[in-house]
């Protein structure tokens, strides 16, 4: 990969220029003096129609754009991804999620060996014990089958299994599927307190099998178990997924009942190996087969289509431009299905902790922006919470719009009518209302013009704002699974550009390392080597 400062391209600075020239535009007008504007800026890729028509940008600003993922080499960085680079360099580590996804005749090399074979070793026992679950002919220690299971992991080996075990609800099975990530007792306990040891099966996921919150959330479960049920029976009830054995060992998890996770996958990255073992308990194999399957897809799709045509390329384009050039600060993600409701929170992870960096890849502070704030919640809730602000506020919001084109249990009342504000939103949001139409609207419902010319100012929408429309045909685990690779390779195409390593996470050390430190200070009971404030707080704590 190149290590291209991008401010010093010349596509950089002719973005600038044309920023300067166009940042007034109104993409009203550009709708107006371009019949075609709509077809020209969507891309069609099997059951996906993304549509960023509605985004501040001209085929000029497309264009420079475009130069500016080939002025920082991103064909390049693509071939070093894919390739098995150690494009991770901070950490020495290639970065290789997509071949967790790939075909069973692909060759990734890892340090000269072939890692293919032993994805697809594991993806047999991810089937194997999954089934084995799921049918009852895996019992626990009293022989009865599993009712519920409960993952234990944090981050990476929480964030990823959850969102696609709510998102694919519909697909599931009798499993009870149960997840506790948070340190917080009452997490643990609240969930713990309905189940029966003797049908509750437990996965830890942990990479490091060191995180604090997750040690400490399976020794809990581990004690509550072993309350009621004999010691030996831990091994029937207790698997994990890490890459660290040993550490495994000592807890108690017999080998044959680990699953491996490796260095060359990133924790945000993870769900597709064995880290995803609860989804596929919660919706059977071949369904987390189809979501590998769908995330290929959008592989195949986004390493061989041209960049003009490319949906993870044209989306990372487009949230630079914001982000760089009109100084947004965050993007809104909004799903219309309440089963992505947790996909905001998963993005959050893996877009915030991949490109919140500020050292560029040569080691210098950057002197541009990089990662964006990520938040939303499902549509049509959010439209009665934070919409005013998108709306009428003052900051500018570009927001994702996620929709689906069938519903799932195919109540066409429901959906016209999700869907129909769905359209509303991002038509309303493009249009706005200017203070002839509030003057109009108003005249008609007879409001006296004193009031009328009061009341004016509030009821107009500069409108302008920008969304993107991803249209989908509908929520299924192939579609799914392309979805979420396509963010994936959104944060890849924004990390290369923005010049910064996107795949390691020291920002969230400093944190770990102080808590065990204050750990250690509270059951001491000695607090004094403390700033001012952090001394105070933890006296009133402790007192
Ligand atoms: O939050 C930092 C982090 O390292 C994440 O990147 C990771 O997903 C999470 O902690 C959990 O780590 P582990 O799987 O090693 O328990």
């Amino acid at each position: 990969m190149k290590n291209i400062d991008p401010t010093t391209t010349e596509s950089w600075k002719k973005l600038q220029e044309i920023f300067q020239e166009t940042k007034n535009l109104k993409m009203k007008d550009l709708f107006q003096e371009d019949p075609e504007r709509s077809g020209n800026f969507t891309i069609q890729w099997k059951d996906f129609y993304v549509d960023f028509s509605k985004n501040r940008i001209t085929a000029e600003v497309q264009q420079a754009l475009l130069g500016l993922a080939q002025d920082t080499g991103l064909k390049e960085a693509i071939e070093s991804y894919y390739g098995g680079e150690a494009i991770n360099r901070t950490e020495g580590l290639q970065v290789l999620h997509t071949a967790l996804r790939a075909p069973e005749d692909s060759e990734v090399l890892v340090d000269g060996k072939n890692v293919i074979p032993e994805v697809y070793e594991a993806k047999r026992k991810i089937r194997e014990f999954s089934q084995q679950i799921i049918n009852g002919a895996k019992k626990g220690y009293t022989d009865q089958a599993f009712t519920d299971v409960v993952n234990i992991g944090i981050g990476g080996s929480d964030l990823g299994p959850v969102m696609v075990t709510e998102a694919l609800q519909f697909y599931k099975n009798h499993l009870n599927v149960h997840y506790i990530s948070n340190v917080d007792g009452d997490h643990v306990h609240e969930t713990l307190k309905d189940l029966n040891p003797e049908t509750t099966l437990f996965v830890i996921v942990s990479k490091t099998f060191t995180t604090q919150e997750t040690l400490s959330n399976a020794n809990t479960a581990r004690d509550w178990f072993k309350k009621s049920s004999p010691a030996d029976a831990v091994s029937k009830h207790f698997v994990a997924v890490s890459s660290n054995i040993s550490k495994v060992e000592e807890f108690g998890i017999a080998s044959e009942n680990i699953f491996p996770m490796w260095d060359w996958v990133g924790g945000r990255f993870s769900l597709w190996s064995a880290v995803g073992l609860s989804i596929s308990l919660a919706v059977g194999y071949s369904q987390f087969n189809e979501l590998l399957e769908g995330a290929h897809q959008m592989d195949v799709h986004f390493k061989t289509e041209d960049f003009e045509k490319n949906i993870p390329v044209q989306l990372a384009l487009l949230s630079i431009w914001y982000n760089n050039f009109y100084k947004a600060e965050s993007e809104a993600v909004i799903p219309y299905t309440q089963y992505l409701q947790k996909l905001p929170s998963y993005l959050q992870q893996a877009i915030m902790e991949s490109n919140g960096k500020s050292v560029d890849r040569n080691g210098n502070k950057v002197s541009y922006q990089t990662g964006n704030i990520i938040w939303g919640e499902p549509g049509t809730n959010s439209q009665h919470a934070f919409f005013q602000l998108i709306h009428q506020g003052t900051k500018l919001i570009p927001a994702d719009f996620i929709g689906f084109k069938k519903s799932l249990y195919k109540d066409r009342d429901h959906h016209h009518k999700l869907m129909a504000n769905y359209f509303a939103q991002t038509e309303a949001l493009l249009m706005g209302k200017t203070s002839n139409e509030v003057q109009k609207e108003l005249e008609e419902k007879k409001m006296a013009s004193e009031e009328l010319n009061v009341l004016r100012p509030f009821k107009e929408f500069d409108g302008n704002k920008p969304t993107t429309s991803i249209l989908i045909d509908q929520l299924t685990p192939t579609s799914l699974g392309k979805l979420i690779a396509m963010y994936e390779h959104k944060i890849f195409v924004q990390g290369v550009i923005w010049n910064i390593y996107s795949y390691d996470q020291w920002g969230v050390e400093l944190g770990k390392q102080l808590a065990s430190k204050i750990l250690s200070e509270i059951d001491r009971l000695d607090v004094s080597n403390h700033d001012s404030s952090t001394k105070n707080l933890l006296k009133f704590y402790l007192n």
